[in-house]
């Protein structure tokens, strides 16, 4: 069942909830790990990553209920400090789990996560930054191995502002004695999110959102209750194939404060968008128009994860468009399965160059990620004829229902 298959050209209508955010909810439930007690989370998407990092806290020894979208984490009695290889081949960002163990147990043991066909991914960062912390940290032979006796609060400065290494960061520093200044930070919703959740567990933090943040290291005191905000790729995903059908849709539970440039990105498409409370609706033009340059850049720049998405959006505009991806090296595979479908993509290094075609063509091609393969949906839902994507276990492991949703939205799409 790892095929999707599409008949195209049919203009999406109506209305959808947005999933729960995958990015926000997996590092809090890493940072469930601080809490020697219970962590409700609600609206926690029902995806692939979700179930990777509930494996790995219950290897951890973290009991873990899940009712729908509700799921509730026991975190009292720890009895590993090591995620293994398996878990850290399926999901780089199991390496979040790093800060809260060192926090709460001292200790902990990973693997590197190795390239990805998105690019290298390192996590350099995130270890010089423990380092920094005064947690003692051996690599070899791929394991990283963490010791941290008792640590004080310091000065700790990000070379790049990395999400990741951002929340690993303040997660550690929950386990420091005094106050420690994170500076260069990423300024993404989902740290934000982060640090709301951990003021749940009466973990005080000062800066979240700008580039820099204090946390003073302190025990958890409550048992958090969070509502995960809604996944701005997954609403940024579902416009875009509104926007490539011709179609209006509405959403709803969409995080429209966080949106502001994906919106943006759309209304310089032609598209009429509206976004009132968590609401957000889109009419798209006769012809979409192409956007003279695009870069990917750190929140509130325009999202990495969006790119493949816009990509295939714009193959279809009238007009050429250059998208320039600054945060990973390796993000344009998809444009070789666009030019299958019909689309006009030349690759020159971080550039992608864009002529828009009229139409594109159903054709069979292979998802290599999760927003790539994403992407490939996009292009099938306005392509005429049948499109086939094979490997869409990428897909899955970022969006809960893609097939059902874009189903309600009148779209012909089933999976294999
Ligand atoms: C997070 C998101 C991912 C998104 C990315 C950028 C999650 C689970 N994933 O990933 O969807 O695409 O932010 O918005 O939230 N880097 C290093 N060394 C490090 C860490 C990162 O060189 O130790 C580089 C990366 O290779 C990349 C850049 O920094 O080129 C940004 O990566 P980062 O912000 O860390 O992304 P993630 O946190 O892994």
């Amino acid at each position: 069942m790892n095929d999707i298959q599409i008949l195209g050209s049919l203009p999406l209508y109506g209305e959808q909830r947005v999933q729960g955010s995958k990015n926000a909810v997996l590092p809090m439930m890493a940072a469930s790990l601080l809490h020697k007690g219970t962590t409700v989370l609600e609206n926690v998407p029902q995806i692939e990553d979700v179930s990777c990092m509930v494996r790995i806290l219950e290897k951890l020894g973290a009991s873990i209920q899940r009712d729908g979208h509700r799921m509730e984490i026991d975190a009292a009695n720890l009895d590993s400090c090591e995620i293994s290889l398996d878990y850290v081949r399926k999901m780089r960002s199991s390496i979040m789990v790093l800060g809260p163990l060192l926090a709460r147990l001292g200790q902990a043991v990973t693997y590197y996560p190795g390239g990805c066909s998105i690019g290298k991914r390192p996590v350099d960062y995130h270890v010089k930054l423990l380092r920094d912390l005064g947690i003692a940290v051996e690599e070899k032979d791929g394991r990283i191995e963490a010791r941290a006796g008792r640590y004080e609060g310091t000065q700790l400065w990000l070379a790049f502002p990395s999400v990741g290494a951002t929340e690993n960061a303040i997660m550690a520093a929950v386990g420091a004695q005094g106050e420690t200044v994170i500076r260069g930070c990423a300024r993404e919703p989902e740290i934000v999110e982060l640090c709301l959740f951990l003021a749940g567990m009466g973990i005080e933090t000062v800066g979240a959102g700008t580039d820099t943040i204090r946390v003073r290291g302190q025990e958890s005191g409550k048992s958090p209750v969070y509502r995960v905000c809604g996944d701005r790729i997954a609403a940024g995903t579902y416009l875009a194939a509104a926007a490539v059908t011709g179609g209006e849709i509405c959403l709803n539970d969409a995080p429209t404060a966080y949106m502001k440039t994906i919106l943006e990105v759309l209304c310089a498409c032609g598209c009429q968008v509206m976004a009132e409370g968590s609401r957000i609706s889109l009419k798209a033009p006769a012809r979409l128009r192409a956007v003279p340059y695009l870069e990917t850049a750190v929140y509130p720049g325009f999202p990495t994860d969006m790119q493949s998405i816009f990509l295939a959006l714009l193959c279809l505009a009238r007009g050429n468009s250059v998208i320039q991806e600054n945060i990973f090296e390796g993000r344009f595979e998809t444009a070789a399965e666009l030019n299958r479908m019909g689309a006009k993509v030349r690759v020159e290094g971080r550039k992608a160059h864009i002529t828009g075609v009229q139409s594109l063509k159903g054709a069979e091609v292979t998802a290599r990620d999760l927003r790539g393969g994403a992407a490939l949906v996009v292009a099938g839902l306005a392509a005429q004829g049948t499109t086939t994507i094979h490997d869409c276990e990428h897909v899955y492991r970022g969006y809960e229902e893609i097939v059902k949703d874009l189903q309600s939205l009148g779209a012909r799409i089933e999976k294999h």
